[in-house]
């Protein structure tokens, strides 16, 4: 408790945990890619995997907390920080600066922001599932053979052109964001190299270019009738 005080009290500190709780969102990010393409697999695997992750409810409640506190840690610290930048650029060099360090900021800002909505909508859609009738049980009046039918939930959500279009842009933007923040958390934490300066941001535009296909992969098999 201590170590973290101390971290939210340095400016530094607070880099470095924007940038562990960004690495920790990123691990979500992944397996929860890894988990949705088993959408390709049909319908038993990724109702299977669902009911899997329902049944153990300790392990999942306590990677959903861990996953809120990292997501409201990065967000905070990084208003912080913002603000702490504000507050110290003298206005002199405030016209100098700002060009080419607020196309980055300005863009994480909007990715950022778009990000926080995203996640809003998409719990309240396939994990709370209010915002559709059919996400329910057939006893309960929806077309759900089971709680755990995951799989005609997301392709009953993205034969709606309009949400496709949504959850596209949304993890578009989420990869922008992921682009700028992988090749700088190498920075923040002290890893950087002159080499590594050369290849990271490359490796940090590929990961989020592949995360980015995997996510819209499935949207897009929806909309063109691959899945059904
Ligand atoms: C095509 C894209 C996506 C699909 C098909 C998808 C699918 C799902 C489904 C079906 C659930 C509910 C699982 C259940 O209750 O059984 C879920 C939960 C969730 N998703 Fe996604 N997701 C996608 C993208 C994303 C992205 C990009 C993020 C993060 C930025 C994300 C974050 C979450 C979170 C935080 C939960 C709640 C997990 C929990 O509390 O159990 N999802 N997703």
């Amino acid at each position: 408790m201590n170590l973290l005080i101390k971290l939210w009290r340095s400016s530094i500190g607070k880099k470095w945990l924007v940038a562990l709780t960004g690495l920790a969102l990123l691990g979500f990010v992944v397996a929860h890619l890894l988990g949705n393409l088993q959408m390709f697999s049909g319908a038993e695997k990724i109702n299977a995997y669902a009911e899997f992750l329902k049944a153990n409810e300790k392990p999942l409640w306590l990677a959903r907390i861990g996953l809120l506190i990292c997501f409201v840690t990065h967000i905070l610290a990084t208003l912080s920080l913002v603000r702490m930048n504000r507050a110290a650029r003298p206005d002199a060099y405030a016209l100098k600066r700002s060009v080419q360090a607020k196309i980055s900021t300005r863009t994480m800002a909007l990715s950022g922001l778009t990000v926080l909505s995203f996640v809003a909508f998409h719990l309240a859609h396939y994990t709370l599932r209010i915002t559709d009738a059919r996400f329910k049980v057939e006893a309960e009046g929806g077309l759900l053979t089971s709680a755990h039918d995951v799989y005609h939930m997301v392709i009953m959500g993205f034969q709606n052109p309009l949400i496709s279009s949504f959850y596209i842009l949304s993890v578009g933007l989420l990869s922008l964001h992921l682009s700028h923040g992988i090749s700088s958390v190498f920075q923040t934490l002290g890893l950087e190299t002159k080499k590594s300066a050369i290849w990271m941001p490359k490796a940090a535009t590929l990961i989020a270019l592949l995360l980015f296909t995997g996510y819209a992969s499935i949207p897009a098999a929806v909309l063109s009738g691959l899945l059904k």
